[in-house]
């Protein structure tokens, strides 16, 4: 009996943290780390910042000949925000303290990789991609990208408000109290070796914060002065140790002319060379290590944050999914993804929608496009749930009957996240009848309301940033119709209004049903609704 109930318990915690669809932040995380090139990515997905790895964004006028790579700066970036970790008290990590410009003056942070890297941030930070997850997820792309190893992800960073106490390792320090700083950030003598090595096979030394490590160059291909870690920098590979056990390195911390700043050398020898050298022999040994290595150095967060479980593509992954109520018309437009396939015209995808009186209706999706991630390793094919050659056209349901979930049949085979489906809310989404205009308002938002669903709230979610970069979620509730104001949407929905004001505002419609609170996901503007009728 009570081994019974263990189990029992033990599958139930299983298939809580399991990754169900949907899920808005999970949703939100796995799409920025794995939608990144082709159809359906973000305008500025982290690869577009990365590829070719030789793009140096930063400053355009010198581009791929000053001899850094935007790459390397956000490899280097999440380092030094992670490095600030004590894991005797659980303070620092990745936290996003590093988007500080007070963080970023410090001696230890000296460069302008952090410039560079903390404008693209902002372009990636959302409600549900915190500073910090978007730092983790930039280098982690960063590496993915330009050669190396595939690295296990985890979202659920949490941003730091201030700056940590400093904490990155100098160039100039001992052996002793490099061993004693890894110790601190949680790395043994063994594995800090291999960090730092993992590191080092991107990017190099500027001339112009380390004058006393770099001098001028006079090198055409390196107008920022940078003298390099290894030959291949702007590539993942084990040269960073072939060079140096073959004794051709130029690594600027390895053959300084200062051999007090000196520490790659201080740190590759202080095992007897026994682990760049079991890397120097095996570039699968050194890529699963840094693979390792890097996941740690992601998930070094400060104590009490609670890290996802490694996200991993759903192989069928609904996108897009948007119901809209027009008159006695509910549409419901949408995508779907099928992870790890080449675009094949014998394949047929038909998606099914399960309504509310327990009727399933069916329809043949039609292939769209794709898009790759991971540098390449994998595609992903993408198909419309009613695309035609008129464009992306929603599927025309029953508002009585409704929708509670879909699946999908992928060449006769059934998806349906093993018999849950797909849940779709049905109890609330935007009116057609919204509309812009009409003085003194800007424009009037109409969300339908399923009859007997009774939530206890609707409102529209604005997102704000505040004085730090975070996003928040301002939520301003519509009043409820009274009896007599009710209008009926058609003889399943009621309307809930509410008269804006700001015509500038974006907002996506939330509403708590049961104690539960549901998004939409589109972002929505009065501009994108017909003229109020006068
Ligand atoms: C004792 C430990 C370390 C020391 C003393 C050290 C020192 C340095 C120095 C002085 C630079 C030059 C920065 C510049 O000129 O902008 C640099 C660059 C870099 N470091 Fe480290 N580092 C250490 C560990 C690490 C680790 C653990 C990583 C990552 C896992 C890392 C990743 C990088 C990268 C990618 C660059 C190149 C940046 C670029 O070219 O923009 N470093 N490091
Ligand atoms: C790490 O935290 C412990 C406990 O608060 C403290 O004693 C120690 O000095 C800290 N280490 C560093 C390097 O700040
Ligand atoms: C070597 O570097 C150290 C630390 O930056 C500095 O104090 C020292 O003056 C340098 N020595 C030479 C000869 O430049
Ligand atoms: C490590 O290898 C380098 C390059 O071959 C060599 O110069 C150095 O002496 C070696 N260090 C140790 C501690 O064996
Ligand atoms: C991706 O698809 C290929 C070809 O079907 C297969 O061999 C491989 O195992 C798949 N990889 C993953 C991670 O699903
Ligand atoms: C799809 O719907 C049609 C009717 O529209 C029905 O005949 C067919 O059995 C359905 N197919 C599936 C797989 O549900
Ligand atoms: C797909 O869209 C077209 C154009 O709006 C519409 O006529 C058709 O009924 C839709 N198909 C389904 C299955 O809803
Ligand atoms: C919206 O404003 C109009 C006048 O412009 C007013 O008649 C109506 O009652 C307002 N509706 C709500 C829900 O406040």
């Amino acid at each position: 009996m009570v081994s019974r109930l263990a189990c029992g318990t033990l599958a139930f915690l299983g298939t809580a943290h399991a990754y169900i669809w949907p899920s808005p932040q999970l949703d939100a995380l796995e799409a920025v780390r794995f939608d990144q090139l082709g159809f359906n990515t973000l305008s500025n997905t982290l690869a577009t910042f990365v590829q070719p790895c030789n793009l140096f964004l930063f400053d355009p006028t010198i581009g791929p000949n000053a001899g850094r790579s935007d790459a390397a700066d956000w490899i280097r970036t999440a380092y030094h925000d992670a490095a600030t970790h004590n894991s005797t008290d659980g303070t620092g990590g990745i936290d996003g303290s590093i988007r500080f410009p007070a963080e970023q003056a410090r001696a230890e942070n000296a460069g302008n990789g952090f410039a560079n890297t903390m404008g693209i941030v902002l372009a990636i930070v959302d409600r549900y991609i915190s500073n910090a997850d978007a730092i983790a997820l930039g280098a982690l792309i960063a590496i993915e990208t330009c050669g190396g190893p595939e690295i296990a992800f985890r979202g659920g960073r949490a941003d730091a408000i201030v700056p940590n106490v400093p904490g990155v390792p100098l160039p100039e320090q001992s052996l002793d109290s490099h061993i004693a700083s890894f110790a601190r950030q949680g790395f043994t003598q063994t594995e800090m070796i291999g960090l730092v090595a993992c590191g080092h096979t991107f990017g190099g030394v500027q001339h112009n914060f380390f004058p006393d490590i770099v001098n001028v160059l006079n090198d055409p291909t390196s107008t920022d002065n940078v003298a390099h870690f290894d030959s291949t920098f702007v590539t993942f590979d084990n040269n960073v140790a072939t060079e140096y056990i073959a004794g051709t390195t130029k690594n600027p911390l390895v053959v300084g002319f200062n051999d007090t700043t000196n520490s790659d050398k201080r740190i590759f020898g202080s095992d007897g060379n026994a682990t760049m050298l079991s890397f120097a022999n095996s570039p699968d040994h050194f890529a699963s290590t840094c693979a390792d290595l890097f996941a740690r150095m992601l998930d070094t967060v400060p104590r009490g944050v609670e890290l996802t479980d490694v996200i991993t593509p759903l192989p069928v992954k609904p996108s897009s999914v948007k119901l809209i109520m027009d008159g006695d018309t509910l549409q419901l437009f949408g995508l779907v993804r099928l992870w790890n396939t080449t675009e094949d015209p014998t394949r047929t995808v038909r998606v099914l929608w399960h309504d509310h009186a327990g009727g399933t209706g069916n329809n043949t999706m039609n292939f769209i496009s794709t898009s790759s991630s991971v540098g390449g390793k994998y595609t992903a094919t993408w198909y419309g749930f009613n695309s035609t050659v008129f464009g992306f056209m929603p599927l025309l349901l029953d508002p009585v009957a409704g929708v509670t979930s879909l699946s999908f049949v992928v060449d006769g085979i059934l998806e349906n996240q093993g018999g849950l489906g797909f849940a779709i809310q049905d109890g609330f989404m935007l009116s057609q009848t919204s509309c812009q205009g009409g003085a003194p308002v800007s424009g009037r938002v109409d969300v339908a309301v399923r009859n007997g669903v009774h939530p206890s709230r609707v409102y529209l979610e604005q997102i704000n940033i505040d004085s730090v970069q975070r996003r928040f979620i301002t939520e301003i509730d519509i009043t409820p119709p009274s009896h007599q104001q009710s209008v009926a949407a058609n003889s399943a929905y009621s309307l809930w209004s509410m008269n804006l004001t700001d015509p500038a505002m974006t907002f996506t419609i939330g509403a708590e049903i049961h104690g539960i609170k549901y998004s939409t996901t589109d972002p929505l503007s009065v501009f994108e609704f017909a003229p109020c009728p006068t």
